[in-house]
């Protein structure tokens, strides 16, 4: 209920749109109802008393009943959709708005598809709920409370037989519902049962062979089978004495007013007319009674599709500016990382206690196992996640305690695997800075040594890239990446095995384009091939999320640990290879 209202509040914007919307309904409904009227003059005035002048009258009438209902009808489907449109789009990007501020962590542990879902079926969903369904509910209510009025005006006797009757009907129906709804419950299930054994023993035909079980098994089958048998036999017993049964209560039902009804004509207490009249009231009451259940059983259905909704809208922002947040002035690349900790979920740690110190221009390795945490570190300089413990600084400001763009725009990362969006070559690269112009892209591709394969491209820097950039290599791909960061021109770079799915080949070009980017930067770079770090400044080598070594690459030889082992094995499979 309180989602409910807060789906409506949705609505509030259009509150003008949709009262006229509700007037619409409201006189298309009111016109359905005349019809019966037209109806009663018919039989009483025209056919009983051969009234020519009323003829003409009703004809006219019923032309004018139907266009003004044509109208009506018009403006409140046009309005009512209006209303709808509007409140999905801006329910959608809301939404949107929030998947673009939910962290890194949400969408670990989320899957794509189900995002996607929730912004366009549950969205959808709550459209028909809250506006297509809501207008059903108005529109058949108003018939309803209308067909009931006009049945105790036309004969206030005669309603409160057809409500003492009528009902009885209905509870007939009802039972037979609930018996159907449970009969169908155990099909279902005897059907599951069966699948189940059928699977097995099929799956488990060896077993039964080398048992010679075979009878033992067609026995068991027969059994499941015969009870699959009573079951749907119940179901098509309650069914076939469904009709009949709720048919003859219905007649009795209509028996019992007609009877009624008829007397009273007989009587002269109401005309011939009136009694058609009412009749037709009472046919149309069973439109809305059904209609006004099944709206409500979709809106019930939308409502858990809101509580997703809303659910993903309420989570908190983990990773958001401060209040008091500060953008970060320009920085020069100092980075200070002080006893930082960092666990992705309440299991181990994925670091431990990582200290050090970078000054501007230097360049810091990772190097180590699988799974020793080097992405990691590279994850918590942006803040795409906020450290367990410790802190991070920058220029010695707290990366928490500053706004999120400045230190997101001072910071190039050239990931592992580009993704390139479906676009020109023009506007991929420009994603590294929004306003950059087409000389500076062509200089930045040239300085990613990307510009002589972007010439060669069909189109050249007009070719469209297909969907992840399907139709340009790997190393191409990275070279696009490296000049996008080379456009964004930050102060701050991180690499992380940027290089890694290359051939030795494009490794090459690649590397000498990313060294040309490193020059003046700071920059961490995450190498499983050593060879691409041998210059770096530092080299710390981290295992299980510990720094295990710490130095450059001739202290780290000398000292013949884990980094020595790591580089004489490649330097041994280079020798070989
Ligand atoms: N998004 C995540 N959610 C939960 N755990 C994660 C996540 N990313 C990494 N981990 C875990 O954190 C630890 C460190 O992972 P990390 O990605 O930092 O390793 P790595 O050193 O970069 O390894 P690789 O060389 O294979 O890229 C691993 O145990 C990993 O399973
Ligand atoms: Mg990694």
């Amino acid at each position: 209920m309180k989602n409910y209202l807060r789906l409506l509040s949705y609505i509030r914007p259009y509150t003008k749109t949709i009262l006229t919307a509700i007037f619409c309904i409201v006189v298309a409904a009111g016109s359905n109802l005349y019809v019966p009227w037209i109806i009663k003059d018919m039989i009483d005035k025209v056919l009983a008393e051969k009234d020519m002048e009323m003829l003409n009258y009703i004809s006219i009438g019923i032309v004018v009943v139907f266009l003004i209902r044509g109208i009506f009808y018009f403006g409140q489907s046009y309005l009512v959709s209006y209303v709808g449109q509007r409140v999905v789009i801006d329910i959608r990007g809301q939404l949107y708005r929030k998947f673009q501020r939910l962290p890194l962590a949400y969408y670990d542990k989320h899957r794509t598809g189900e995002m996607m879902s929730y912004i366009s079926n549950d969205v959808a969903a709550l459209q028909n709920a809250m506006v297509d369904k809501l207008i059903e509910l108005i529109t058949e209510i108003s018939i309803f409370i209308g067909s009931l009025g006009m049945m105790f005006y036309l004969d206030w006797k005669l309603s409160l037989l057809t409500f003492a009757v009528v009902p009885m009907v209905g509870q007939a129906m009802n039972i037979f519902g609930k018996k159907l709804k449970k009969s169908g419950t155990m099909i279902q299930e005897r059907m599951a049962d069966m699948t189940a054994m059928l699977q097995e023993s099929l799956s488990a035909v060896r077993v039964v062979k080398s048992f010679v079980r075979e009878d033992h098994e067609i026995k068991r089958y027969d059994q499941e089978n015969e009870r699959n048998f009573e079951a749907a036999m119940l179901n098509i017993r309650l069914m076939s004495m469904l009709t009949p049964t709720v048919e003859f209560l219905a007649a009795l039902a209509v028996t019992v007013i007609v009877w009624f009804g008829g007397y009273e004509v007989v009587e002269g207490k109401i005309t011939a007319g009136a009694l058609v009249a009412f009749l037709t009231y009472a046919v149309n009451l069973a439109n809305p009674v059904k209609r006004i259940s099944r709206a409500f059983g979709t809106m019930q259905q939308a409502l858990a599709a809101a509580d997703r909704v809303f659910a993903v809208m309420d989570l908190p922002e983990m990773i958001a500016d401060k209040l008091d947040a500060k953008p970060l002035p320009k920085v020069t690349g100092r980075v200070k990382v002080d006893n930082v900790s960092f666990s992705y979920n309440e299991e181990a740690p994925a670091v431990k206690n990582i200290s050090f110190e970078v000054k501007p221009g230097q360049m810091i390795a990772f190097v180590g196992p699988s799974g020793a945490g080097k992405s990691t570190i590279a994850n918590l300089l942006p803040r795409f996640y906020d450290v367990t413990e410790g802190s991070i600084t920058v220029e010695g400001m707290d990366v928490r305690d500053v706004t999120l763009s400045s230190l997101r725009e001072q910071i190039g990362i050239v990931p592992q695997e580009t993704m390139l969006f479906s676009g020109t070559v023009w506007e991929n690269i420009r994603y590294g800075r929004l306003d950059a112009t087409n000389e500076e892209i062509v200089e930045a591709a040239k300085a990613a040594n990307a510009d002589e394969f972007i010439r060669q491209l069909p189109n050249g820097y007009d070719t469209k890239l297909g969907e992840r950039g399907v139709n340009i290599s790997g190393g191409q791909r990275q070279r696009l990446a490296i000049a996008r960061a080379i456009l964004k021109d930050p102060q701050i770079l991180i690499l992380d095995e940027a290089t890694s799915a290359l051939d030795t080949e494009s490794e090459k070009v690649v590397q000498a384009a990313l060294d040309r980017l490193m020059v003046g930067r700071t920059s961490f770079v995450i190498a499983h091939r050593l060879s691409t770090i041998l210059g770096a400044d530092r080299i710390l080598v981290l295992d299980h999320g510990e720094i295990v070594e710490d130095g450059t690459h001739e202290e780290l030889l000398v000292k013949g640990g884990l980094y020595s082992n790591l580089y004489n094995i490649q330097f041994n499979n280079l020798q070989q290879g």
